[in-house]
């Protein structure tokens, strides 16, 4: 079990900051070298595994923010977190196919998180297969809610709703906020599956990372659980990157003939 301090993440992201983007280590989470084999991988696997992850690195550079591929009977995929941009992306996903390398160097079956972005490889097939375990869970050490009935409903609440947004999406991804309990404090949300895996299999996965956000995480102020499929996160700050304000609607002279109304007028 990890247990994470909020103070050091505020120190990581300052530092990040500071940096030029290029530059810029993503905030290391999590990584599971899986097989155990007593067997060395050959020589021939690890120059296939590189010409894999290179391909992968590379397809993160043409602005995809997942990608799942195959070469030489290895398969693997990345997955960035649904907010960041493609510079943020790109240069995470970069970092994570050498920092695999390096603290897997001898395992056919790998992964690693950031906060930016996700790395996964194996041997084996698991494309489209709904994957739970391992599951990382890690929460603020700092303080319980102080009224946590309350809070834990805004919690679901919050959740649930980012679950149900998301399924409806190509990204299955969903960002948001909403005020919470009698105070009406701001909590924010995040909520993604990978993109090999189909909306049913997203919403079993996200389904049973609540349920375990029920067990793990009723008192807690912020929590995330990173599983290889889909991964959850609440806390008291903004964490994500705020959409982009879409710019507000030019005045334009009045034309002889306007087109239908085809919406709401901007509220
Ligand atoms: C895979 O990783 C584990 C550490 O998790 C290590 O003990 C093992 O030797 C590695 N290599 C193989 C071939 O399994
Ligand atoms: C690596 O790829 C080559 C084809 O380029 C293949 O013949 C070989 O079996 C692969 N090695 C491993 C260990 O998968
Ligand atoms: C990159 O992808 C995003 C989202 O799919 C899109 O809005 C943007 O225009 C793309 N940028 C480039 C340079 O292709
Ligand atoms: C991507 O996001 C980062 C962090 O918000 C920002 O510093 C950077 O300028 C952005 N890059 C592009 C190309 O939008
Ligand atoms: C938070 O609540 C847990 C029980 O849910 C308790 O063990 C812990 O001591 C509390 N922490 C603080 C800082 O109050
Ligand atoms: C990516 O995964 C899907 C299954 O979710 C599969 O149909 C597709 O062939 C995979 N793409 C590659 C390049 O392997
Ligand atoms: C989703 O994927 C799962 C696992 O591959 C499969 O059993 C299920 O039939 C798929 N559901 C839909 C609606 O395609």
């Amino acid at each position: 079990m990890f247990f994470f301090q909020k103070a050091f993440f505020f120190l990581l992201l300052a530092g990040c900051w500071l940096m030029s983007s290029i530059n810029c280590q993503p905030t290391y989470n999590y990584h599971y070298c899986l097989d155990q084999s007593e067997e060395t991988p050959s020589t021939s696997f690890q120059s296939n595994l590189s010409v894999l992850l290179d391909s992968l690195s590379s397809k993160a550079s043409q602005n995809n923010s997942f990608y799942n591929d195959t070469s030489n009977g290895i398969y693997g995929l990345f997955l960035c977190r649904g907010d960041v941009n493609n510079s943020i992306c790109q240069s995470c996903v970069s970092y994570a196919t050498q920092d695999i390398t390096s603290r897997c160097p001898s395992n056919r079956t790998a992964t690693i998180g950031f906060d930016e972005c996700m790395l996964r490889y194996s041997n084996t097939n698991f494309f489209g297969v709904e994957q739970t375990s391992p599951e990382l869970l890690a929460w603020n050490t700092i303080g319980n809610t102080t009224s946590p009935n309350e809070a834990n409903f805004g919690a679901l609440a919050l959740m649930n709703g980012l679950i149900d947004e998301a399924l409806g999406t190509d990204m299955l991804f969903k960002a948001g906020n909403r005020p919470v309990g009698k105070e009406s404090e701001v909590r924010y949300g995040l909520v993604q599956c990978t993109r090999d895996i189909n909306t049913t299999s997203c919403s079993n996965c996200l389904g049973q990372l609540m349920n375990d956000a029920n067990q793990c995480c009723q008192q807690k102020q912020g929590w995330r659980i990173l599983a290889p499929s889909c991964n959850i996160r609440y806390e008291n700050y903004l964490f994500f990157q705020k959409p982009p304000v879409p710019p507000s609607p030019q005045p334009v002279p009045a034309a002889p003939k306007p087109p239908p109304d085809n919406g709401k007028a901007p509220a």
